[in-house]
């Protein structure tokens, strides 16, 4: 089977991302949101990042124009038959997820791939709501998707080699590095990222230093292009502090365990860049 097609489920910041450096890689991308006003909402985003990617001349116009020209948005998930490959992109939850591949499982043909950008949930639990388990894999994109070079992909116990040699062509056209990694709590990226993240916030909350001096350390000290309060801003808090739940609870390892400031942040809606203001405030 050939990937001509890419449907992508869901249009946030991961959603929008893929479907980005989908049709700038060729490929035709069909995005379902759960909002009638999904097609001029995910063009817009798409559109803009495009646009500042041309006006500092990493694009040129006609590039812009064809790669939209590749973008469809849907509200309707039955419009996702035309994919070879789905990539699920909705909120780090579970019974979402399932749900969502259970739908993908009776839309997409027999021969389709279905893949979860999940950060933390088990690639082989969220397979089993589905009829073709070999076919269903972690694709774990980082964000921004545009920038970040690295795609993990993630085998589940199910899924087959052709799945993983498939998923791996399909990120080297979208010039991503792929590395693979076990169905195991974080898989590679996330198993180091999120107790570093989690700890910096306790190291702020228990009054080491402002969220500027923390941010600093890292970034001068270890030479990171981001301190990690900024990260989970960039993140988001709501998800990070999924991430750090799931982790937990999957694997019992006290490293994952959230800060209670991360939770009251995400309970009184500061979310980090996605709603102006986190760690940092942001000009929206
Ligand atoms: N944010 C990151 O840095 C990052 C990095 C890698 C992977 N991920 C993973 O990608 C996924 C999406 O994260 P995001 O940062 O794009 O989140 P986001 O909050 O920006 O977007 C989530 C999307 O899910 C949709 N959604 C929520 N509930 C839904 C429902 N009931 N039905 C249909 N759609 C629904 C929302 O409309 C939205 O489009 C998560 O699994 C997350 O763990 C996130």
């Amino acid at each position: 089977m050939i990937v001509q097609t890419i449907g992508v489920v869901g249009c946030g910041q991961m959603g929008a991302g893929i479907a980005e450096v989908g049709v700038l890689a060729g490929y035709n991308v069909i995005v379902y949101g759960r909002n009638e006003d999904i097609r001029p909402a995910c063009q817009a985003r798409v559109r803009g990042s495009l646009e500042r990617a041309a006006s500092r001349g990493k694009l040129e116009a006609h590039e812009v124009v064809s790669a939209l020209g590749r973008l469809r948005g849907t509200a309707h998930l039955a419009d996702l038959a035309a994919a070879d490959l789905a990539i699920e992109c909705v909120a780090e939850d579970l019974a979402l997820k399932h749900s969502i591949f259970r739908s993908l499982d009776d839309v997409l043909h027999p021969a389709a791939i279905l893949a979860s950008n999940t950060s933390s949930l088990s690639i082989t639990e969220i397979a089993l709501s589905t009829r073709r388990p070999d076919k269903v894999l972690g694709m774990h994109f980082f964000n921004p998707v545009p920038v970040m070079r690295l795609l993990e992909l993630v085998r589940g116990l199910h899924t087959s080699d052709e799945t993983l040699a498939m998923a791996r062509k399909v990120g080297a056209y979208l010039g991503k590095t792929t590395i693979t990694a076990p169905d195991s709590p974080g898989f590679i990226v996330n198993r180091l990222l999120i107790p570093y993240i989690v700890e910096a916030i306790s190291a702020y909350e228990a009054g080491l230093g402002e969220v500027a001096v923390v941010d600093s350390a890292v970034k001068l000290g270890m030479g990171h292009p981001l301190g990690p309060l900024a990260l989970a801003d960039l993140i988001g808090l709501d998800v990070t502090l999924a991430i750090a739940d799931t982790l937990y609870a999957s694997s019992g390892n006290p490293y994952f365990k959230a800060p209670p400031l991360l939770r009251r942040m995400v309970a009184i809606g500061q979310l980090g860049r996605k709603t102006g203001q986190g760690f940092y405030e942001y000009r929206r």
